[in-house]
């Protein structure tokens, strides 16, 4: 059996409706603003329960604007978690800020509470919490941390659509929260695209003329901003994409049923810990071991695809802050993502899991 990792073909839903929207939107020349986009943000922003909700060119340009609208002064420190996609770190010094790298637990890989009460220091001015593989982040924990102190809080919901902590969604506990649309992602586009939420309305109308050149209308520019709009065509795909956008969720959550209960037991392998009282979107479904490599060329042999996410923790970047941090060393030897995405089947998630059940009895 075969088993990519993602299909993104099979990904599209509805490729029809899709199609009479698109050629609808070439038809009538409608290409950038207009009432798709402003239909996706009230869409978005109601499916997170945030109050606003701003569409931008990608998750790096969301984190970006974020950080800004928070009007910080040059080098203030921001703590990132080491382990996450390069922007969130590229957000903090392309704004001028001072990075300060993080630990992250080996229970979910999210940001070590431990380790961040020790970073935190009068210098501090925010914090990026990174909801990575759809993990939530403890963000009740982060918020007591804080409490009494100025800091501000940015989500980094990229790899989140749909993580809830009892029932509210992430992205809605800080001060901002960013979302990337890029097609691998859960809820991914045609191309790239991302957004920003917030409860707040300065931030909003900060981030609403920042992503487009300072202005709310043509020629109404108050600041110098840039242009990062989510285009007419991307927000009409996402529109149509979020409307079945739960059963993506109850379907991930269904497969990695079975990555839990058949790997759980294997000796030589953690599989990562959910908790409770929150809601899972599992974008990745990540093992760790230190047989990585070994399983990887395995599972490829049997035709299994894997990824890893990611294969350097970003403090081993030479460009970025070195940081010694005991959780994150070599991790990126020993994790593993393994395939799940709605359009699996449980045949191949439990084929997946039975040949790495069989490569560790082989090895015993
Ligand atoms: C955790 C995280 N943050 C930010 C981003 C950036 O998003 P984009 O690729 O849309 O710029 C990504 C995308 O890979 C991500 O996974």
């Amino acid at each position: 059996m075969r088993v990519k990792f993602t299909n993104l073909y099979k990904l599209v839903p509805k490729k029809k409706e899709i199609l009479v929207k698109i050629n609808s939107l070439i038809k009538n020349s409608k290409f950038v603003g207009g009432e798709e986009v402003a239909n996706f943000e009230k869409n978005f922003s109601k499916f997170t329960g945030s109050k606003y909700c701003t569409t931008v060119g990608n998750g790096t340009d969301a984190l970006e604007i974020a950080v800004k609208s928070l009007n910080l002064k040059k080098n203030s420190e921001i703590i990132v978690p080491a382990n996450t996609w390069i922007s969130t770190a590229e957000a903090v010094v392309n704004n001028g800020m001072k990075l300060v790298f993080c630990d992250i637990n080996l229970e979910d890989y999210t940001i070590c509470i431990k380790d961040l009460k020790k970073k935190i220091n009068k210098k501090t001015k925010a914090i990026i919490a990174v909801h990575l593989y759809g993990n939530p982040a403890n963000m009740i924990e982060i918020k007591k941390i804080i409490k009494n102190k100025k800091i501000k809080i940015i989500e980094d919901c990229a790899q989140a659509h749909g993580t809830k902590i009892k029932k509210k969604h992430v992205g809605s506990f800080g001060d901002v929260g960013t979302f990337s649309f890029f097609p691998g992602k859960n809820l991914g586009g045609f191309g790239d695209g991302g957004a920003i939420i917030t409860n707040s309305k300065s931030i909003f109308n900060y981030c609403k003329r920042a992503k487009d050149h300072g202005a709310l209308k043509k020629y109404d520019h108050q600041f110098s901003g840039r242009n990062s709009r989510l285009d007419t065509i991307q927000s009409a795909v996402l529109n149509i994409k979020l409307k079945s956008y739960n059963k993506v969720i109850s379907l991930r959550n269904k497969l990695s049923k079975i990555y839990f209960k058949k790997l759980k037991k294997i000796n030589g392998i953690k599989v990562f810990e959910t908790k409770k009282n929150n809601t899972y979107s599992f974008h990745q479904f990540v093992i760790k071991t230190k047989k990585r490599n070994k399983l990887r060329s395995y599972l490829l042999n049997k035709k299994i695809d894997t990824m890893i996410h990611y294969p350097y923790m970003l403090n081993e970047l030479k460009f970025f802050p070195n940081a010694k941090l005991n959780n994150c060393k070599r991790l990126g030897d020993q994790i593993l993502s393994l395939p799940i995405s709605e359009e699996h089947t449980a045949k191949e998630i439990e084929y997946v899991s039975n040949k790495i059940i069989d490569f560790f009895n082989k090895k015993k």
